[in-house]
């Protein structure tokens, strides 16, 4: 496996260099190319992306709809981490380290459950939803139980969305939430459900999927659905004026049918929407864009199949996308929502989750057909994870060197990449940089 310096001549690091290898050498990399090998399959590179990106970042969880009754509850697997985040009797959500402070077991072992309080399963130590010890058996009468609550990690719930933050003091979610919020709000994924999830193993490093969701350029040979409702498909060098009448056309229309909502498009060009900040380091971002012509929904046939969700009066909503570095991205239109996770399982492996959500009040088979809702995500989904999966092999090969990005197309790859060395470059211990305002 050629996991080495491939572009400046210089001798190939290994692991044992340094602890980190590649991540204290980020100087040495070619702006405006792929990654060396050793970012997408070694092993020191991707617990260094666990400590300064994973275990620094807000991670998207679940939504707000699977917790809807006090007492259920969810785990996330961040690789060792585990993590169990539960709706309290107050309605309140609050996340805990899914580790008893007796002698470590892990306390819930499904993934999914519902309870009144969390036992542990070894020698039955019970905490409330608060995370409080309650009963520890056998323990002396004077043990102070209040020094063993579960460990908590942040947690923030917003427009239907649940985030954590596995750091003790981590930045405010609120610039995020100022950014997102407004755009997401006439969704109302708060009163959704969830009709349909797919869970992937994709053997690939979370990188490659990420590099890969930040183009279009694989978009008109890989996902026949996707392009035919799309404009963001077409870049600065393949957009005749033909397509920007069109775009031109449906976003005005768009914007004069919908002026007195507040609804309106905040991305109005062909090319994918900029993302992330590199330079000011903003990790979030969302935005309302225009389908085509005759579309109101990203189905087969572009058509409504199922109710109106949220606060919509209207079909013609265009579609909203959102996204979270380092792992969430969602596209929603008028009927349903369709939201990614990724967590990375090692080097050379992201578990991803693929949810599709409606309103509460749908009702499978009389309101909404799965088999109508779901090829298109599924299908652009799968030929995205085939597409990653191969280059993922191909990184792998001997004969592997890093490429060079196209500026027309792989604009965000190339942002994506400098994003992710200013993250790597920070201390493990530092929180994200400050977010400013736009
Ligand atoms: Fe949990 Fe002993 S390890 S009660
Ligand atoms: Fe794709």
């Amino acid at each position: 496996m050629n996991c080495g310096l491939v572009n400046s001549g210089q001798a190939p690091l290994n692991d044992k260099e340094n602890s980190y290898g590649w991540v204290d050498n980020l100087s040495r990399l070619q702006d405006g190319w792929s990654l060396p090998s050793a970012f997408y399959c070694q092993h020191s590179v991707y617990q260094a992306d666990l400590d300064r990106i994973w275990r620094r970042g807000w991670l998207f969880a679940t939504h707000s709809c699977e917790l809807k009754e006090p007492g259920t509850y969810t785990v996330l697997e961040l690789d060792t981490d585990s993590i169990l985040i539960t709706r309290g009797t107050d309605g309140q959500v609050r996340a805990f380290h899914n580790v008893c402070r007796h002698r470590g077991s892990l306390l819930c072992t499904e993934r999914n459950g519902k309870a009144a309080r969390i036992v542990c399963p070894y020698h039955q130590w019970s905490y409330d939803l608060a995370g409080r010890l309650t009963g520890c058996r056998g323990m002396p009468d004077d043990f102070d139980k209040t020094r063993f609550s579960l460990k908590p990690v942040a947690v923030r719930e917003i427009t239907g969305l649940i985030f954590i933050n596995i750091l003790e003091a981590p930045e405010t979610f609120d610039a995020a939430h100022a950014s997102m919020g407004p755009v997401m709000k006439p969704q109302r994924i708060e009163r959704a459900r969830v009709a349909f999830e797919a869970e992937y193993r994709v053997a690939a490093n979370w990188k490659v999927v990420w590099e890969n969701n930040r183009e279009c350029y694989h978009c008109n040979s890989n996902h026949p659905e996707y392009i035919r409702a799309n404009f963001d498909h077409y870049n600065s060098d393949d957009t005749t004026p033909e397509i920007r009448k069109r775009l031109v056309e449906v976003t005005q229309r768009m914007e004069s049918k919908w002026a007195a909502t507040g609804l309106a498009p905040t991305h109005r060009e062909t090319g994918m929407t900029r993302f992330p900040d590199a330079a000011r380091q903003i990790w979030y971002s969302a935005n309302r864009t225009v389908l085509v012509d005759g579309w109101v929904s990203e189905t087969l046939d572009g058509k409504q199949v199922a109710p109106l969700m949220g606060d919509y009066l209207d079909p013609d909503v265009g579609t909203v996308r959102v996204r979270t570095l380092p792992n969430f991205w969602m596209h929603a239109s008028c009927d349903h929502v369709v939201t990614t996770r990724l967590l990375p399982a090692g080097p050379e492996t992201t578990l991803i989750r693929v949810a599709w959500l409606v309103d509460e009040r749908a009702v499978a088979d009389v309101d909404y057909q799965l088999d109508r809702m779901l090829p298109f995500w599924k299908n652009t989904s799968e030929q995205d994870w085939e597409i990653c999966e191969n280059q993922q092999r191909g990184i792998r090969s001997s004969a592997y060197e890093p490429g060079p990005y196209s500026p027309a197309k792989e604009y965000n790859v190339d942002a994506f990449v400098r994003w992710y060395r200013t993250m790597l470059s920070l201390s493990p211990s530092a929180k994200q940089p400050p977010t400013p305002q736009r």
